[in-house]
């Protein structure tokens, strides 16, 4: 199994383009089951998670032709595909659960496995489901299947969702594009992943218009078109690699990014100290010797990203003083606490809270990733410890963030892969 060796203590100077987000290429993905015709994406990101949502849409029926280098997927759903998305293919992923919407939405029936159990936390899918019945799906969970079918073209409907969640208003809103006459949508979640979702079904032909801060109009259409889309760029990437700078005392140049979509944490790392300057599609970011604490907890969209909460962990944990991060979205996702403590840290947890003593002087160590955030944070300490750090089981790694080591030792940083 992959291992990464670091040695850290250095600062990384220079530029790091962002690559197309994970988070929007999955519902995008699901979504072009939607059409009949030929539909390019581009700025798709390679990553392990994209990966395992092309192999799914190949068991269906999809004709593809993925072209890794250069980031571009041609997919034509023009036969009739299977509606069947086994547990082989979302074990390791929740993405792909988003096919129901759209297999509902184009067939009328389903058969897709309940996702894998994730180590963040529980992530049920009831929003999901009782979303899709009141479209008119009926559903049964069998031996850990979601059986779901309609008599009759899902019927649009009015529906506030109990609590704001991603992925329940991506598979809703795939499933009523299609859907006889209006859905309303209110309550949704509003991440740009979300806005990015909506842009590409408009542009294959869809009618979804944002008529409130979190409610949609959708109306339903037959038959959607072909289409050719570049997919956002990754605000959590980029994240990563303005803390990147940040814990090094860097200077990094991120480009590819409109500095807008990733506002609250730009406002959050200047509370603390860190300078940084803002154009069109760039941003520079200088690190500081003293960093602020801050208390600060995760929230929805605009709110400060759950994605990013383990980055700015390992800032903090440069702070003079103490600060205290509470996570509001995931039950279990403090699991980079005890990796970070072995290095040096000085954290401790107590239900959703974490309070971060400061003035940790990282020591490289060896390490085990937990999930893909946590491996991210563990890779920033070790970029800011003296010595060497071995960080194992990264393939959570290679789930979500494209040629990282390439572009980290692009910026003066000695990392490199094992085997
Ligand atoms: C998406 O997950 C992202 N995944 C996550 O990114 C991200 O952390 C999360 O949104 C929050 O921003 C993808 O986009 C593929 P939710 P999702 O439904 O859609 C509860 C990463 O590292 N809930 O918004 O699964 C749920 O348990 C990943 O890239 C229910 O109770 O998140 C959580 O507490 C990890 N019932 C809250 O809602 C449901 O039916 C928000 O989850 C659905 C969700």
């Amino acid at each position: 199994m992959d291992k990464l060796e670091i040695l850290g203590a250095r600062k990384l100077k220079g530029t790091i383009h962002i690559s197309g987000s994970k988070n929007a290429a999955l519902p995008i993905l699901a979504a072009t089951i939607l059409s009949k015709k030929k539909i390019i994406l581009k700025n798709l990101a390679n990553v392990k998670d994209i990966e395992t949502i092309i192999k799914l849409l190949e068991s269906i029926g999809s004709i593809i032709k993925y072209s890794k280098n250069k980031n571009s997927i041609s997919i034509h759903n023009k036969y009739k595909l299977k509606t069947f998305a086994s547990y082989n293919m979302l074990k390791t992923m929740r993405g792909s659960f988003l096919v129901l919407g759209s297999m509902l939405a184009r067939y009328g029936k389903a058969k897709v496995s309940t996702p894998g159990g994730c180590s963040i936390g529980v992530r049920p899918i009831d929003i999901h489901l009782k979303a899709l019945a009141k479209l008119g799906v009926s559903y049964k969970i069998i031996d850990g299947y979601v059986h779901a079918y309609s008599k009759t073209k899902l019927k649009g409907s009015k529906i506030k969702f109990p609590k704001i969640s991603v992925g329940a208003t991506e598979n809703l809103i795939i499933a009523s594009s299609m859907a006889e006459g209006i859905t309303i949508l209110s309550n949704c979640a509003i991440e740009p992943e979300v806005k990015d979702l909506v842009n590409f079904i408009n542009c294959i032909g869809g009618k979804i218009k944002w008529i409130g801060k979190r409610t949609l109009k959708i109306i339903g259409v037959n038959n959607f078109k072909e289409g050719n889309y570049k997919i956002m760029p990754d605000r959590i990437e980029a994240g990563t690699y303005l803390i990147a700078a940040a814990v090094t005392g860097g200077n990094l140049k991120i480009s590819g990014i409109n500095p807008n979509i990733i506002k609250t944490e730009i406002d959050v790392l200047r509370k603390i100290g860190i300078q940084i300057k803002t154009k069109k599609e760039l941003i520079f970011i200088s690190g500081v010797n003293k960093i602020k604490n801050i208390n600060l907890k995760t929230a929805p969209y605009p709110g400060f990203p759950t994605d990013l909460q383990a980055q700015l962990m390992v800032l903090l944990c440069k702070s003079k003083k103490h600060s205290i991060i509470k996570e509001e979205i995931f039950e279990n996702r403090f699991m980079h606490v005890a990796e970070l403590n072995r290095m040096g840290a000085k954290i401790k947890t107590k239900g959703n809270k974490a309070f971060i003593e400061g003035n940790t002087k990282f020591k490289g160590a060896e390490l085990m990733a937990t999930d893909l955030r946590a491996s991210v944070s563990l890779i920033l300490a070790a970029l800011n410890a003296k010595g060497k750090t071995t960080i194992n089981r990264i393939y959570h790694l290679d789930r979500g963030y494209e040629k990282l080591e390439k572009k980290l030792r692009k910026v003066g940083a000695k990392i490199r892969r094992v085997s």
